[in-house]
């Protein structure tokens, strides 16, 4: 079992609070060497992405790892080539054989695209019914493009995956997703190693006598959401997940809540109409 905390989605299902990103993980013995160094290391939640381009990897670390595959929460998400609606059922079909599991624990759109959106979340609805996805969920969505699908929607997402840190606090979206009882997934927790040298946090860090990545996550995690921090190196991913034994005090998330700049590191949803 993990000795990480889980969240409650809205299906009733749970998920570890702590999740191992693997973005940039190079194919083959990177991907597997990280999954593998997590997977003794107590993580049992797994982030992948069709457009990673190594599922099959991820695949190989949890099937050889030993551990219950019941006992590991794996995500993989839709790309933006395959929305629509017969062409998202073809390409779960074929990340789970790259996977060469039975089910994925979440499966995500993996952006809001434009005209395609709600006919693919029908697809992922129907792949839920049908036992391949344990729960569905988003990526990438603001306010807007919650709201719509949700207006459109039976199923409520489950998770809604974007870029949050102190420096890009994305409040809004926070708010719908609370409002909707979807949980917030943050990605880029590290902000992609940009500002793990920032005064601030670096000074936050030495009064918590904690490292700026373990702030930066604890922030995440008193922000109520759940953290997908990447790293290939063991003694990182350890590093990581060693964010449940502190907690920062109102001083110090005050101190970070002042950093929001709306940074985004990686692409930018808030343009996407
Ligand atoms: N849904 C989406 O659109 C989306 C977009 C972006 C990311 N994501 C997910 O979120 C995950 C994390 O995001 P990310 O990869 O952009 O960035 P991140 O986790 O914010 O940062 C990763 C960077 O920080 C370094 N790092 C990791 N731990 C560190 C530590 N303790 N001290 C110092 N440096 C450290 C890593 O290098 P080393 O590997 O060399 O340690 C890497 O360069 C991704 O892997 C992916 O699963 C999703």
């Amino acid at each position: 079992m993990t000795t990480h905390p889980v969240r409650k989605m809205n299906n009733g299902r749970t998920m570890p609070e702590v999740g191992l990103g693997v973005w940039q993980s190079p194919r083959g013995e990177g991907t597997q060497g990280a999954v593998r160094a997590a997977l003794e290391l107590g993580y049992r939640h797994i982030d992948t992405a069709r457009i990673y381009g190594n599922e099959k990897d991820v695949g190989i670390a949890v099937r050889e790892s030993g551990v219950p595959r019941e006992e590991i929460f794996v995500t993989t998400k839709l790309w933006n080539d395959d929305q629509g609606h017969d062409s998202a059922l073809r390409a779960c079909d074929a990340s789970l054989a790259r996977l060469d599991l039975e089910y994925v624990d979440l499966y995500l759109l993996h952006w809001p695209v434009a005209g395609k959106r709600l006919e693919s979340w029908r697809a992922l609805e129907k792949l839920q019914s049908d036992g391949k996805c344990r729960a569905i969920g988003v990526s990438n969505f603001l306010t807007s493009h919650l709201e719509e699908l949700i207006a459109h929607a039976k199923v409520v997402p489950a998770v809604d995956q974007f870029e949050m840190t102190p420096f890009l606090q994305q409040r809004e979206a926070r708010a719908t997703c609370k409002k909707h009882g979807i949980v917030v997934q943050a990605y880029s927790p590290l902000t992609h190693g940009t500002k793990l040298d920032h005064p601030v946090v670096v000074q936050v860090a030495k009064q918590a006598a904690r490292t700026p990545a373990q702030v930066l996550l604890r922030w995440g995690i008193q922000s109520e959401a759940v953290v997908l921090p990447k790293s290939t190196k063991r003694e990182r991913i350890a590093e990581n997940a060693a964010i449940f034994d502190f907690t920062l005090d109102a001083e110090a998330m005050g101190a970070l809540d002042a950093l929001d700049e709306g940074l985004a590191t990686g692409w930018d949803p808030r343009m996407q109409p």
